[in-house]
Parts: structure tokens; sequence; C-alpha cells
């Protein structure tokens, strides 16, 4: 814990997303910011303490401030950090020749078909011991943290064997210990189904239901339950029974819904009150319909769909028909290699329709809730974790107009600076 107290004062445009902790944002709310400008921040510990304009809190902190460290952002702006919840952060090696064979015509299904794909990267992910894969991880988590991200998901899946998985999850609670990114698990046994299991898929989606699930849940392991339900992968039916299961052992369902062809999977999120559904780019009119109205938040991925040369998701249809949009990488090795956050946002604007204001909305408030935190981290506002990203640029649409580059100038991650 600091002891020292924090005063960030003078950023241009203080985005504070104030109201939003009890659920995440729709339609005309995700636009809204509710904007300070010349804000101010004061920071007790890991936590904010005061919200307001800059004179504000000189006028209530006076007695305070020669004691605190005083951060000046004149000609910025500060918004909360960033947060990205979908990610398989924790995997061994990289898939560089694939992308190659992508550019020269194969598709993604195919290479997974024909034993690459994910199935690669679980060979290199078994084979690596859990020190080389805590050891990569840092590397991208370091990348995350330089783009202003705070706070990521990370799945399993990697595995598709007890032994594995296990490891992936016990590497992620340990780089969430080591490094100032807060790390959120999800566990995605069922992400491919393994080389041995090929003719039998039910039998590997019992396997994860009698024998990873009672260990995910008794050690405590992670918050979420997820599959890759997809043609080819796993069926609506199984993935019903995986994520029906995981609710009974306190795991929350999230799904990987209509990637590369429509399957229900959207329908399926608000069936089973998923707390997300992502990728979706394949969603149907109805399954958009149903997660508006059950309250499922859209967790959409615009780098996949840039990198595997795929048309995005409807995420302006999504937002207007009253879905809570967030935004994520998806960092893999496989479909989006990348620790981008706000690339994203560039992406979600350009290729998705989505405005400056909503996607910051996107990938703060909405991306906490995604991921069961909205209470504590995604908006500026008194009690919340104080986890701040200042931006050199005076005002939040430069965000994305001066679009590929990271205009990140300061990271406060829970109450201390960590990139200045
Ligand atoms: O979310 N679609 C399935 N899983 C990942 C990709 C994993 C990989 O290719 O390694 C995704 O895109
Ligand atoms: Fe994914």
């Amino acid at each position: 814990m600091n002891n020292k107290s924090i005063f960030i004062k003078n950023a241009n445009q203080m985005i504070t997303l104030k109201g939003s902790s009890s659920t995440p944002l729709t339609k005309e709310k995700m636009s809204e910011l509710n904007m300070i400008e010349n804000g101010a921040v004061w920071i007790e510990g890991d936590r904010i303490d005061a919200v307001g304009t800059t004179e504000e809190l000189l006028a209530k902190y006076k007695n305070k401030l020669e004691e605190a460290e005083v951060i000046d952002v004149t000609g910025k702006i500060m918004l909360p950090g960033l947060v990205d919840p979908h990610t398989h952060l924790v995997y061994a090696g990289s898939r560089e020749e694939e992308f190659n064979m992508r550019l020269n015509g194969a598709t993604y299904m195919e290479i997974m078909n024909n034993g690459g794909g994910i199935h690669a990267t679980t060979s290199k992910t078994r084979a690596a011991s859990e020190d080389r894969l805590i050891e990569e991880s840092l590397v991208r988590l370091d990348r995350f943290l330089l783009h202003g991200v705070t706070t990521v998901e990370a799945k399993s899946g990697y595995g598709l064997d007890w032994e594995t998985e296990y490891k992936q999850l016990r590497a992620a609670k340990k780089l969430d210990e080591m490094h100032s990114i807060d790390i959120i698990s999800t566990f995605m046994g069922a992400h491919a189904v393994p080389a041995d299991f090929k003719e039998k898929p039910d039998a590997f989606i019992d396997l994860i239901i009698e024998e990873m699930l009672p260990k995910v849940a008794a050690e405590g392991l992670a918050d979420f339950n997820d599959i890759f339900c997809e043609r080819g992968v796993f069926t609506p039916e199984q993935s019903r029974k995986l994520l029906e299961a995981g609710k009974s052992y306190g795991l929350i369902p999230k799904i990987h819904a209509d990637e590369i062809e429509p399957y229900e999977g959207a329908e399926l999120a608000a069936e089973v009150g998923a707390i997300s559904a992502d990728h979706l780019l394949r969603a149907s009119e109805n399954g958009i319909k149903r997660m508006a109205e059950a309250g499922v938040i859209g967790v959409l991925l615009p780098g996949t769909a840039f990198f595997l040369m795929a048309e995005a998701a409807k995420g302006r249809k999504m937002v207007d028909q009253g879905v809570a949009v967030a935004l994520s990488t998806d960092c893999n090795p496989g479909s989006s290699p990348t620790c981008s956050t706000p690339f994203m946002m560039n992406l979600a604007c350009m290729n998705m329709g989505m405005t400056p204001a909503e996607v910051i909305t996107a990938t703060t408030i909405n991306a906490a809730h995604a991921i069961n935190r909205g209470n504590e981290i995604g908006s500026i506002e008194i009690g919340k974790k104080a986890d701040l990203l200042v931006l050199d640029v005076p005002n939040y649409m430069q965000m994305q107009y001066h679009y590929g580059m990271n205009h990140t100038d300061t990271v406060i991650k829970a109450g201390k600076v960590v990139v200045k």
C-alpha cells in the first residue's frame, strides 16, 4: 500500500463513467461518459478517495496537499484503466507460419482440423514448464500494461487434459500475484476436442464435467466456465450441458459463440444466463434480440475479425438493439496475437460503426461487468480501485482519430504509478 496520497490534477477531460457500477451500459448510455473538465482525483492507498474538478479538490484537500504526490496532467485526458475481458493469456510458443498459410488461402478451421491451430498451441503448452508459461505470459502482461490495460481476464484451454489445464490456471494465479495487472481466470477445458476424443466428443464433455469442474471449483481456480460453441468443435447441446454443469459448481457461463458460422450460440447464451457471449460475428437477429432481453453482454473482438480477414461483428446494430457491448483483444497465438486493447477500439470504430465514446465505455465499465467486476473497477468513482489511465491527447476523440498509436502517458494501478 502507498503511504503517500496521490493527487492527479488538471485533466483536460476526465471520463468518470459515474453511476454505472451496478449494471452495464446500453444504447445512448454508452455515449454519456460523465465527463468532468479540468478533472482531478485524490487517491488514498489503493482507492479513489475523491473525484471532482481541480478547483474543488484543491479546496477540499488544501491542508493535505504538501504531503501528497502531485501529478499534473494538463493537456491530457484521464479515464479508468482499460479492462480486457477475453484473453487466452497463458500459452507457449507462437504460430506465425499459420498466419502465412492463411495469407495464402488456408482457412482458420482447415488449419485447426489438420492438427494445427488450437491443437498446435496445446502441444506446445503441454510441453512447457509452468515457469516457462509464466515467463512468456509476463511479456504479454507488460505489453498490455504499456497500452493502459490494468485488468485482464485469462482463459485456460490449451491443455485439454487436466494436468495442463491445471498448470495454466496455476500460472494465471501466480501471474496475478507477480504482476501489477489483475488477472481474472476462466476455465475453458472445452476449447477444442483433443485428438484422443476425436470420435467421442460427448465423452470429453463428460470428462470435463465429472473430473475437471469439481477440481476447478474446489480449488477456486476460476470464476467463469467457457466453451467454443462452433460447428466442428462443440455443439449447442454439448455447450448447454457443460455450462449448466458449471453453474452447479458456481462457475458463471461464458461462451465463444457464432464466430465462424451462425450456430445459435447467442440464443444459448441468453438461455443459460451467460454473463457474456463473445465473438458473435455471425450472431442471428434473434440471437441479438435474445441477448438484449436477457442482459447478456456482447464481448466483441474486432481484432480477431481483422486478423482472420473476416467481416466484423455488427457492433453498431447490437448497441442500437440494446446489447451492452464490451470490447477485447482475444489475445491468443492464432486468431489475434496482440495486446493492444486501444487498437481494438480503433477497429470497433472503423469496422463496426461504434463511436469514440461508445468504445471507451466498452473497454472500461462494460468490460468490467463482463468479468463481474463492475463494482470494483471500470469507472472513476469514490471507493473504487484507483486504476487510472492518462492519455497524451487533449480530448477523447483524438484517441481514435490518431489511430494505431499508443497514447499512454501514465498508468496508475491500485494507487501506484506503474507506467510513467
Ligand atoms: O477466441 N475461437 C476459439 N479460440 C480462440 C482462438 C484460439 C487459437 O487459435 O489459439 C479465439 O479466437
Ligand atoms: Fe477467445
